[in-house]
């Protein structure tokens, strides 16, 4: 069965999406809309699907199975609850919602729909983490107890994404809360934070670095580190390094992909980087695999083969926690609590 699909935002992350739609069997994004005639026409001659100027009207026409929304976070509550009113699964992308009001009304939307909400949460979808995962959950290094996630570069991000320098929380809007995203889902839920940012660049507006430190339910600490303005040569850009600990062996994540596995008194190398697809380019590899890893995903949800990874309601404590680094922060680094500490969560 072929799934028939609509994009909603034709801009710069959105062609990921269509090569990697395009790349799938039994799926066919059918047509795609933009605000802006001549981003929507521009994907529509690329892909021949057809171009729409308005969601409301192209949902209404195509009646799609799944719509695909690309577009920068302010138009992503209006968009969700327009898709799930046309009864067809939502995919949303990070970050999910400004506030968790929005949040909240946009999972309910769905749910009260009876459609699938996934959020585009794509470096969990990475290989290299996805090795992590696979390595922590066979019991590789037993009982995790502690994570360090680390994204620290210098590429000129703002090149491509221009609106990148306004945002005030840059680095924790950005990037921390796929970061945070990533140690939910190797170490489980926190249950509390303190984070403290920089802004290092001094051509952009917001704080572009962040260092937070947590502590999950299971006992285990974490660190997470972010930096748009850290120089390396070569840049490391878009690789997340990583160290992971357990009671039984440490797995360590370096730079160009390397992986080293320790346990049991050896030392494993593996080299985990993805494929680079007929469409794609070093270094973007890493995250053009990762867009077609969770699109499959998508398609496998829709199918009834897995379970949304993640959902829009698990999105939320990524969210949750996203908002509670950030008010830490804006508190000179006072620790937060979230819910599943048993105490009140923090509120954005
Ligand atoms: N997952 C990742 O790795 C990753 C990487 C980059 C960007 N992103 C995310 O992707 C989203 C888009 O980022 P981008 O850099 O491609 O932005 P962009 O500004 O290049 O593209 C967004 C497009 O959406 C269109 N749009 C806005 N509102 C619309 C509406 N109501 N109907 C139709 N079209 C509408 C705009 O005209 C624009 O063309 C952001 O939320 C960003 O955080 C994710």
């Amino acid at each position: 069965m072929t799934r028939r699909g609509v994009l909603i935002g034709c801009g710069f992350f959105a062609r990921n999406h269509m090569l990697a739609w395009r790349d799938l069997p039994d799926v066919t994004i059918v047509a795609v809309c933009d605000l802006d005639p001549a981003k929507a026409a521009a994907f529509s001659e690329e892909f021949g699907a057809r171009a729409y100027g308005d969601a409301a009207q192209m949902l209404k026409e195509v009646r799609p199975d799944f719509a695909d929304i690309a577009t920068t976070v302010s138009s992503h509550r209006s968009l969700v609850e327009l898709a799930a009113g046309h009864g067809c699964a939502v995919i949303c992308q990070k970050p999910f919602a400004e506030n968790l009001i929005d949040a909240d009304a946009m999972v309910d939307a769905c749910k009260h729909a009876g459609v699938e909400l996934l959020i585009h949460e794509n470096f969990r979808w990475q290989a290299p983490i996805r090795r992590i995962g696979e390595l922590i959950d066979s019991g590789a290094i037993g009982q995790p107890q502690f994570l360090r996630l680390n994204f620290r570069h210098a590429f000129d991000i703002y090149a491509n994404q221009p609106y990148l320098a306004q945002v005030e929380d840059l680095a924790l809007s950005d990037v921390g809360l796929h970061l945070f995203d990533v140690a939910r889902r190797l170490f489980g839920e926190v249950i509390r934070i303190s984070c403290e940012t920089q802004r290092l660049n001094p051509n952009v507006t917001g704080q572009d670095a962040f260092l937070a430190q947590m502590r999950h339910a299971n006992g285990a600490v974490a660190s997470v580190e972010c930096s748009f303005f850290s120089h390396y040569a070569p840049d490391r850009f878009v690789q997340t390094l990583a160290l992971v600990e357990g009671d039984e062996g440490s797995i360590e994540l370096g730079d160009g992909y390397r992986l080293w596995v320790h346990r049991q008194g050896e030392c494993l190398e593996e080299v985990v980087e993805p494929p680079v697809p007929s469409w794609g380019a070093r270094p973007w590899n890493l995250v053009q695999d990762s867009v077609i890893a969770f699109q499959q995903h998508v398609l496998d949800v829709l199918a009834g083969r897995a379970k949304p990874q993640p959902s829009g309601a698990d999105n939320l404590e990524t969210l949750r926690l996203t908002f509670a680094a950030v008010q830490s922060a804006r508190n000179g680094g006072r620790q937060v609590k979230l819910a599943a500490s048993g105490e009140e969560p923090p509120s954005a």
